[in-house]
């Protein structure tokens, strides 16, 4: 029969014999989210009182419906640089959702367009794999830290409202098609138009569109879901065509998932920035620059 030992552990929240600087890595992750998660929340908000432009959808600033009640046109948004031709969506807000469409009910005209949709890229990264670890030491000290003693002894494991980290698939699922959504904002960004005409051009706002597509999809098929997915069930990879393109996926998505980690901070962050450069943009006087092409 089996014997269980418990190892020595010092008492008391933080108490180590540990001699490294252990409580930086979590304390760093603490930091880092707590930013990022107040930031997206921050932005949410903020456009609460959004209008619209022409190349996004239903409405534009000029024929904004004032006679309804909405607001003045000159508090126009902060979620898309419309200039020079150029026109650029921050990932926090597409798909574009507009609040005030007539299939959605009057009491959520308020809501900005990204309440709509960020808790399907919240759900997904709140329920991946490495975010849950990340976030479980970070915030809950569970565990604080490898042989570091925590502030409470009992661990109950995922249960309670914990049991929504079971739908993390499902948030995959969701979570790839906002890939093409996003790709088509940057094809959009790249298709300069005005009352002039049309013509083929290249912002940095485009480049930070492009750049963010191509770190979401390395996070997502990255995806522990996904790889499970694209290489689970089978067990002869060179049997059928289809197993063998299986196979190629498989070992695609393994090669992403072996930097899982990387990705999902990187894209976070590039995500946020992505907005942030939108914003400043449009806020603080930042100029989209036009590198290539242009009206
Ligand atoms: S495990 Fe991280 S996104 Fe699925």
């Amino acid at each position: 029969m089996s014997e269980s030992t418990k190892l020595p552990m010092k008492k008391g929240f933080g108490k180590t014999d540990r001699t490294d600087d252990w409580w930086k890595g979590p304390t760093a992750m603490a930091a880092y989210l707590g930013f990022m998660i107040v930031y997206a929340t921050w932005r949410g908000f903020m456009e609460s009182d959004i209008l619209f432009f022409s190349e996004f959808g239903a409405s534009s600033c000029e024929n904004w419906d004032v006679a309804k009640g909405f607001k003045d046109v000159s508090e126009c948004q902060t979620m898309a640089i419309e200039n020079q031709g150029s026109h650029v969506l921050s990932p926090l807000y597409s798909p574009l959702i507009f609040p005030q469409s007539s299939w959605i009910p009057m009491e959520l005209w308020w809501m900005s367009p990204a309440m709509f949709i960020l808790i399907f890229p919240a759900g997904f990264r709140g329920t991946c794999y490495y975010y849950r670890k990340a976030y479980y030491r970070a915030f809950f000290q569970q565990p604080t830290g490898c042989a570091v003693s925590k502030p409470w002894n009992e661990y109950s494991g995922e249960k309670g409202i914990f049991v929504v980290q079971n739908l993390h698939r499902m948030f995959m699922y969701i979570a790839v098609i906002y890939l093409p959504i996003l790709t088509y904002d940057f094809w959009l960004s790249i298709n300069f138009h005005d009352a002039s005409g049309d013509a083929f051009g290249v912002s940095v706002g485009s480049l930070v569109l492009l750049l963010n597509v191509i770190l979401l999809s390395g996070y997502t098929f990255g995806c522990h879901a996904f790889r499970h997915v694209v290489g689970g069930g089978s067990n002869h990879w060179t049997g059928t065509p289809m197993n063998r393109i299986k196979y190629r996926m498989w070992r695609f998505s393994t090669k992403l998932n072996e930097r899982h980690k990387d990705w999902a901070l990187i894209s976070l962050f590039w995500v946020m920035f992505a907005d942030f450069y939108i914003w400043a943009c449009q806020d603080f006087g930042l100029t989209d620059i036009v590198l290539i092409g242009g009206l």
